[in-house]
């Protein structure tokens, strides 16, 4: 992701996720980037220019007759290191699809070179108007970067698909999209399911044995996997504090039999699974009904009886390869893995995918706490066929756009 400094303009049309938009701008000024907001007058009656003004520290206006000295117009769009639209009605959809500029937004946009990226909000009807979706086809063929609304409450009592992504995700995405190429919609249409998390086994009702996994890999593949187009299904375990990336579906677990099930009841009809949670390798023989107690149950505590869970990685390839599955996904493991004087991270990875039988397997070395919990990543994709990727360190945004180009390529090759 590109950390130095960029002329940011973060268009605003007239919708009422405009407020939104103040925090877009906040969460770029933040990250030590220049913004120039550019709203439409009808985003002008949601938040007052001076909110804007304050916000950006730049003046802000959405005419073309304002400072015309300054040839704005063709300025601010000359100037512009990345676009970014927050919230696009259909209505401005609309008028970038016809190439208007009929105000500095529009004209701005006209002549921007540089990414531009778009986050929709409207009412669901809106948005899956056949007018607003061929716009938003021909914007994206033109390399326009439009930005899956998320699912979720609108303004009224209506949900569905419409509402505006969160004012993090939409920066996020925007500053993954313009370090790299990975928005292609190359999934479109493909089921992809994932799994996140660690699983927790109960010991009893207060106690657990469990893996190290904040889920954050699992749900950057499944944000980027969701605006590639794919159709995201997630199986978490015990990632509550995470955003529901827009697009994708989660269902909740704790347990690695509870993810194992979860898992099969969905995999019939997947293209794609990837099992990123930390599945714990074993879980009590017995589950206590009552917190066990340090003095009277010490046998129980310190001697537990131990079961091993089931391979749920495995048992997919197997099912898989032995014609249990509608179709044949491309399996897809994750090894989190610590090297020692007589054993290579990497050549225990090699090892763990041959034993899976999985088609890709994610290595990435985990010694000195490098990677749990933390914003980024790197490691090496491994390949059934012998083909070693290595994966540079960045934002777990970025991994994923490496680990998704892999896939999607395997897919195009398969197809
Ligand atoms: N996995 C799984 N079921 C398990 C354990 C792991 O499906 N019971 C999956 C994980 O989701 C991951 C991959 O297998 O995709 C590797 O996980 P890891 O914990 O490294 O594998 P283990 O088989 O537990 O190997 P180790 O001996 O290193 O613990």
């Amino acid at each position: 992701m590109s950390t130095s400094p960029m002329n940011v303009v973060v268009g605003v049309a007239g919708g009422i996720a405009a407020y939104k938009a103040c925090h877009v701008v906040r969460h770029f000024k933040e990250a030590g980037h220049q913004v120039r907001v550019v709203p439409t007058a009808a985003a002008l009656n949601f938040v007052g220019a001076a909110t804007f003004e304050a916000l950006s520290g730049n003046p802000v206006s959405a005419t073309v007759f304002d400072a015309v000295d300054e040839v704005q117009h063709v300025r601010v769009g000359k100037e512009a290191d990345l676009v970014v639209i927050a919230p696009a009605t259909a209505d401005l959809l609309a008028r970038m699809a016809h190439g208007c500029a009929d105000d500095l937004l529009t004209t701005t946009l006209l002549v921007a070179t540089c990414p531009v990226v778009v986050a929709p909000a409207m009412h669901t009807e809106m948005w899956e108007h056949p007018a607003t979706q061929a716009n938003v086809e021909l914007l994206r063929s033109r390399g326009v970067i439009v930005l899956e609304p998320a699912h979720g409450r609108l303004t009224g009592n209506d949900t569905g698909p419409g509402r505006l992504l969160d004012p993090e995700q939409i920066v996020t995405l925007a500053l993954a999209a313009n370090a790299s190429t990975s928005f292609r919609r190359d999934l479109e249409g493909k089921r992809v399911l994932i799994t996140a998390g660690g699983t927790q086994e109960h010991i009893d009702p207060v106690r657990y044995i469990g893996n190290h996994s904040s889920g954050r890999q699992a749900y950057a593949l499944a944000e980027l996997a969701a605006q590639r187009g794919a159709e995201v299904s997630i199986v978490a375990a015990n990632t509550e504090v995470l955003p529901t990336p827009a697009g994708a579906v989660v269902a909740r677990v704790r347990s690695a039999r509870d993810l194992q099930e979860a898992v099969f009841e969905r995999a019939e009809n997947q293209d794609v699974i990837l099992m990123v949670a930390a599945v714990a390798d074993v879980r009590p023989a017995e589950v206590a009904e009552t917190k066990l107690k340090k003095g009277a149950n010490d046998a129980q505590l310190q001697q537990l009886t131990l079961k091993e869970n089931p391979d749920i990685l495995r048992s997919l390839v197997q099912a898989r390869d032995s014609g249990g599955m509608k179709a044949q996904p491309l399996i897809v493991g994750f090894a989190a893995e610590t090297g020692s004087k007589e054993r290579d991270a990497l050549d225990l990875a090699r090892e763990k995918l041959k034993r899976k039988g999985c088609d890709l397997l994610m290595f990435n070395e985990v010694s000195g706490d490098q990677v749990f919990g933390k914003l980024r990543n790197r490691g090496v994709l491994l390949g059934s066929d012998g083909s070693e990727t290595p994966v540079a360190d960045g934002t777990k945004l970025e991994v994923a756009g490496v680990i998704l180009d892999e896939i999607a390529e395997r897919l195009r090759r398969d197809s």
